[in-house]
């Protein structure tokens, strides 16, 4: 399986959301690849927000070796399951798909926690206390993901 979370900057939330999902495939001793990516381009090569590696770290997970990069239209072949932080997010990436198979990829994270409610990851780039929320629902949303699609053992 290979995994690619993505948000706008891929600064804050995705970097979280990769290193939760990348902790959670080790202790469940899944052959998983997870990578993150961004809709936008302006961070391009930067490690993560400050605050997303000091939340990750009092979880103890260390992110700080990602390095921000761009979604491009390959990712949608190379990847199973593409996740998007946010309504915003899901549409851009929902332009780059070219078949209803790499359509059919793409979902909202938080529609694995309650389905068809559209619920966003908040961007907490401009509210630093928004951090923790951030980690908590991709946590969340990272132990469905080993429990829906964890049985395969791929
Ligand atoms: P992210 O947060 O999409 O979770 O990485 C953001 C990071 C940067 C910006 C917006 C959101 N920005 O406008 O630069």
């Amino acid at each position: 399986m290979k995994i690619l979370m993505v948000c706008l900057g891929n600064i804050c939330r995705s970097p979280l959301a990769e290193g939760i999902m990348k902790k959670k495939v080790e202790e469940n001793n899944l052959d998983w690849e997870v990578d993150s990516a961004g809709t936008g381009y302006w961070h391009i090569g930067e490690k993560p927000d400050e605050r997303s590696i000091a939340v990750a770290k009092n979880y103890g997970i260390d992110i700080r070796d990602q390095r921000a990069r761009q979604l491009r239209p390959p990712d949608l072949q190379n990847y199973d399951l593409i996740f998007a932080m946010d309504s915003n997010n899901y549409r851009n990436i929902k332009t780059f798909a070219q078949s209803p198979d790499e359509e059919a990829k793409i979902e909202l994270i938080m529609n694995l926690i309650k389905p068809g409610y559209n619920q966003n990851v908040p961007d907490p780039y401009y509210n630093s206390d928004g951090f923790e929320e951030v980690y908590h629902m991709l946590d969340m949303a990272c132990d469905k993901v080993i429990e829906v699609y964890g049985q395969a053992k791929e």
